[in-house]
């Protein structure tokens, strides 16, 4: 498991990790752990004041009426203190949910796109991004003009962004989508400006793959036009890296598996893999159809959160790819966000207007496409 405390004696506050309440509060975590992490010895798992960091989050959420909304590719040790944990789309849910209305504060543990996301929803609250370092390759191969080039150079089709753009992309869009929800918006979108073309940026990779299953439904008459997808030259360093050839052994080595792939990696893995959905759409699937034995073909820590959560699961990796940008988050500065109320994300009004626009316009698309769907199958039974 990655070492992700540092064991300097910055934190003399932080609790012994010996101490009998700690241990009695924490036990359960580093059994869990475990679950992800074989090797991880109880050693290990004091050195990393692990246990002293959970308890100390736990107090300072406590105390300062704080949540803390987490990624599915959070490592397991942050997940421990998540409130809640979920795919890109799920968390902004969270965030502006009943659930957490109450909350004065809260944490993203996540990359900054995400915080952006949570403040958008509510800015009302104070939302802190435990480390700016947080970025996304995705996120940063997008800036404004380049939608405003795109509004040039494909006059009157509907630009829409993915969630994982920053605030000033966003509020150029005309809607926003999520690996989730990506198919459904591009339908929605084209029926409502009555055109045959989208553009789905900035993830090369998630647009082609949803130009395949697009076509896919127009050849099975689910959709009564052909729609073209436009897209721009960004993608995941992650996903992007991973390789078909891959996939072919883990079926050789292991003839029953089943592989779970991310859209944002190239069609030909997608292909090749036997469900592709985000990260809680994979999560559903494991937890639907209970594989016995499975690849997820995403960053490595989701692997660790299906382990845990399903410790009769065979989990096969061909390599784990891990996401710079999402490790910059550990408990560490977590808490230090808590203790000091660091860093606040700070959105100019006029933007944090600007980009509710298109956040409202997917909401209100996936709404539309689920009526749309409910009154096929009401159809389909009739
Ligand atoms: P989802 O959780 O929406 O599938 O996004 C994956 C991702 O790469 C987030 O950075
Ligand atoms: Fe960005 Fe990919 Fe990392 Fe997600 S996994 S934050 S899309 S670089």
């Amino acid at each position: 498991m990655d070492e992700l405390v540092s064991t300097d004696n910055t934190f003399a506050q932080l609790l012994d990790p010996k101490d009998p309440e700690v241990c009695q509060a924490t036990d359960h975590f580093f059994e869990k752990a475990k679950l992800a992490d074989p090797l991880l010895t109880r050693e290990q798992w004091e050195a990393d004041r692990a246990g002293p960091y959970i308890c100390a989050i736990e107090q300072l959420k406590a105390e300062k009426n704080a949540a803390v909304i987490g990624h599915n590719y959070m490592h397991p040790y942050v997940s421990f203190v998540c409130d809640y944990l979920g795919d890109s789309l799920k968390m902004g849910e969270a965030a502006a949910s009943e659930k957490f209305n109450d909350k004065s504060i809260i944490v993203n543990a996540g990359v900054k796109f995400m915080a952006e996301t949570a403040k958008t929803l509510n800015p009302q609250k104070k939302v802190l991004q435990p480390s700016m370092d947080a970025g996304c390759s995705l996120a940063a191969s997008i800036v404004p003009a380049d939608v405003d080039l795109m509004r040039v150079t494909h006059p009157g089709i509907p630009i829409v962004n993915y969630a994982n753009t920053y605030v000033d992309v966003r509020a150029k869009s005309d809607a926003l989508c999520t690996s989730s929800n990506i198919v459904d918006i591009a339908v929605e979108i084209t029926k409502e400006w009555n055109i045959d073309k989208v553009i789905l940026a900035p993830d090369q990779y998630l647009a082609r793959n949803t130009q395949i299953t697009l076509d896919g439904m127009y050849e099975r008459g689910d959709l009564d036009r052909r729609i073209e997808v436009i897209t721009h030259p960004g993608s995941c360093e992650v996903h992007e890296r991973y390789d078909p050839e891959e996939i072919k052994i883990l079926r050789i080595t292991h003839p029953d598996i089943v592989i779970l792939a991310h859209p944002e990696c190239i069609p030909a893995v997608i292909e090749a893999a036997d469900f592709s959905g985000s990260t809680a759409q994979m999560a559903d699937y494991v937890a639907t159809h209970r594989p016995k034995i499975l690849a997820m073909i995403t960053e490595c820590a989701q692997g660790y959160q299906i382990a845990m959560a399903y410790p009769e699961a065979q989990i096969v990796s061909s390599s784990c790819k891990g996401c710079p940008h999402m490790r910059q988050i550990n408990m560490r500065n977590v808490y230090e966000a808590l203790v000091h109320e660091q860093h606040e994300i700070i959105i100019p009004d006029d933007i944090l207007v600007s980009a509710s626009v298109p956040l409202q316009k997917m909401k209100t698309l996936m709404e539309r496409a689920s009526q749309r769907k409910a009154s096929q199958t009401e159809a389909e039974v009739a």
